[in-house]
């Protein structure tokens, strides 16, 4: 674990710990409020996201941003990052070692960030960060409190490109963190 995000960020330059670096234009480490109190973990980058190393920037990443300026959630009060940090190929869903590869990077994020909600986005976050036990289908849209964070689990912004039906989850659960984040008076 490194104790600041320089040293952090100076560990991630031209990683090769898994066979994800093979096909990466970028790494895509994070971005945001390094002192955010809300945090949004997703799977990993797409071809957009790869080609301009910055987190949620393609179709999914847009449609999330709808949703935050909806809700008055500000992009830049929060920290983004992901499970793995380089570009899947064909945006498959990261492999365990890939992922495993990968988890101490965010782990360190988390220590320096010190979030207070910490929003799952999809599967790939919850299993990999909670648990393998968990399903997003069953368990979206509950807190889960564990070591001081609370998890907010939900459906991942490109799977309500595919069902409107999620919009309206995605909607009900980001509408949790902010009540939530006004109670613990969080700044959005
Ligand atoms: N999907 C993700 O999981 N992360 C991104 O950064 C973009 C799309
Ligand atoms: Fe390194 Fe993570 Fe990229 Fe794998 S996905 S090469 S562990 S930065």
């Amino acid at each position: 674990m490194y104790d600041n995000w320089e040293k952090l960020e100076k560990a991630i330059i031209g990683c090769r710990k898994c066979k994800l670096c093979e096909n990466r234009l970028n790494i895509v480490f994070g971005e945001g409020n390094k002192n955010a109190n809300i945090m949004f973990i997703g799977e990993g980058p797409g071809a957009d996201e790869d080609k301009q190393g910055i987190p949620f920037v393609g179709r999914a990443g847009q449609l999330m941003n709808k949703a935050f300026d909806a809700l008055g959630i500000n992009r830049k009060k929060i920290y983004i990052s992901n499970i793995v940090k380089c570009r899947p190929p064909n945006n498959r869903v990261p492999e365990n070692d890939e992922a495993e590869a990968c988890l101490d990077y965010l782990r360190n994020q988390v220590i320096l960030v010190k979030p207070k909600i910490i929003v799952l986005l999809g599967n790939t976050a919850l299993k990999n960060i909670l648990g393998s036990e968990y399903k997003i289908s069953s368990i979206r849209g509950n807190w889960i409190g564990k070591k001081n964070i609370l998890y907010m689990p939900t459906w991942h912004p490109a799977a309500l490109l595919r069902d409107d039906l999620k919009k309206i989850d995605f909607w009900k659960d980001l509408k949790k963190v902010v009540e939530t984040a006004n109670e613990l008076k969080i700044e959005l």
